[in-house]
């Protein structure tokens, strides 16, 4: 009897999972003779048994589509919220990778679902994941999917909100996804020549930004664009924020689970409140410039829609490859991107690593020899 292999698609969606699914559920099917179970609602799915085969119609075109057909969540395996707990249903998950004799289960995702699939594979599941996530901050991998077409969307809107500000003689601060780091926000601010970018690795003057847009409008330019990743954070609150970390990881160190749960408490708010600091940014700026101005929040327009031709062909690559490395019996890894091949990595390399931007990354250099400000003063 061929193998049979199960699908599911985890944490916020990403375009190009569709040509992913499609990916894996054609070369399975007619390359290989395998049988394919997608799981609906990421982790969910596979804990309340809701499956899906897909063959046939199902893999036909969804190529081209946005989201996921199977759905997604952000469930975690040994988190489930059940009724009003929080619960560990990894056994529940296992029983059901039994019940339908997978032979591998494929868990598509950025960095939270290869932690949980890194969980699932200790357990004693045959695991293998591909990196999917517009933030672009899977460690171990060149690139993600979804990166190129969430860089796609903010450029275009930054395209079109320069227009605009230029007109009304306006500072437009537009806020960008990315969770805690900058790719989205430095590749789509480098790409529509936003007069000042701030990431999250860099963390930002507000005087220094103030002082950018003054020099600018001096030289006649009444306008400017501040693209603002999600995560970017002024000196001051990058401290508060790195404070935390440490002490979170002391109480890691110690297992005091008290001390842990107030601190997530603690960095939950800090995210919670990162819209009201680009919002204090906007405000702080027009009085410090004397320029009026206005926010733009991008949020989840940029993961909506069709994928770029480049994200179907990596996902299409990375969604081969897997089902390769399962005939091949490779289990335990994430398919990661190399230039133009891929490689499996242990899991155990990619997961509790965030992949942020080098200061040294050749992004940065050509924003700040363009003279783009990145929020700190420049030698
Ligand atoms: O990880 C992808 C992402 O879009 C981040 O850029 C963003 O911080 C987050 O998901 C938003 O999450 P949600 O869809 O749960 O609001």
């Amino acid at each position: 009897m061929g193998k049979c292999i199960g699908v599911l698609t985890a944490g916020g969606d990403s375009p190009g999972l569709n040509a992913a699914i499609r990916a894996i559920g054609k070369s399975a099917l007619s390359t290989y003779g395998m049988r394919v179970i997608g799981f609906r609602d990421g982790f969910r799915g596979l804990m309340e048994n809701r499956t899906v085969q897909l063959e046939g119609d199902i893999l036909s075109g969804i190529l081209t589509l946005g989201g996921t057909i199977l759905g997604t969540s952000r469930d975690k395996p040994h988190k489930m919220p059940v009724g009003s707990k929080m619960q560990d249903m990894t056994e529940v998950m296992m029983d059901n990778y039994e019940r339908h004799h997978l032979d591998a289960l494929i868990c598509i995702g950025g960095g939270g679902t290869q932690k949980n699939a890194y969980r699932l594979s200790k357990s004693g599941m045959n695991i293998i994941t591909l990196p999917k996530t517009i933030d672009n901050d899977v460690a171990q991998t060149d690139i993600t999917f979804g990166f190129d077409t969430a860089l796609s969307i903010a450029t275009d809107a930054i395209d079109r909100l320069h227009s605009t500000a230029h007109s009304h003689h306006r500072i437009i601060v537009v806020e960008i996804m990315g969770h805690n780091t900058g790719w989205l926000g430095l590749g789509a601010g480098l790409a529509s020549g936003a007069d000042v970018i701030l990431i999250p690795e860099i963390p930002y003057d507000i005087n220094v930004v103030a002082e950018a847009i003054r020099r600018r409008r001096h030289r006649g330019k009444n306008f400017s664009i501040v693209a603002v990743s999600e995560g970017a954070l002024s000196k001051e609150n990058a401290n508060k924020y790195n404070e935390l970390l440490e002490k979170k990881q002391k109480a890691k160190k110690n297992q005091d689970e008290k001390k842990l749960g107030k601190i997530a408490e603690l960095l939950q708010q800090f995210k919670s409140s990162q819209t009201n600091n680009t919002l204090r940014l906007t405000s702080m700026l027009e009085e410090l410039t004397g320029l009026e101005s206005r926010l733009t929040i991008l949020g989840h327009l940029q993961r909506g829609g069709t994928p770029t031709a480049a994200d179907r062909i990596l996902a299409t690559r990375l969604g081969t490859a897997c089902v390769d490395a399962i005939a091949a019996k490779k289990f335990g890894c994430m398919v990661a991107v190399r230039g133009e091949t891929t490689q499996l990595v242990p899991l155990e390399k990619v997961v509790g690593v965030r992949k942020l931007i080098p200061q040294n990354h050749p992004w940065v250099k050509s924003a700040l020899e363009t003279g783009t400000c990145l929020g700190q003063e420049t030698k």
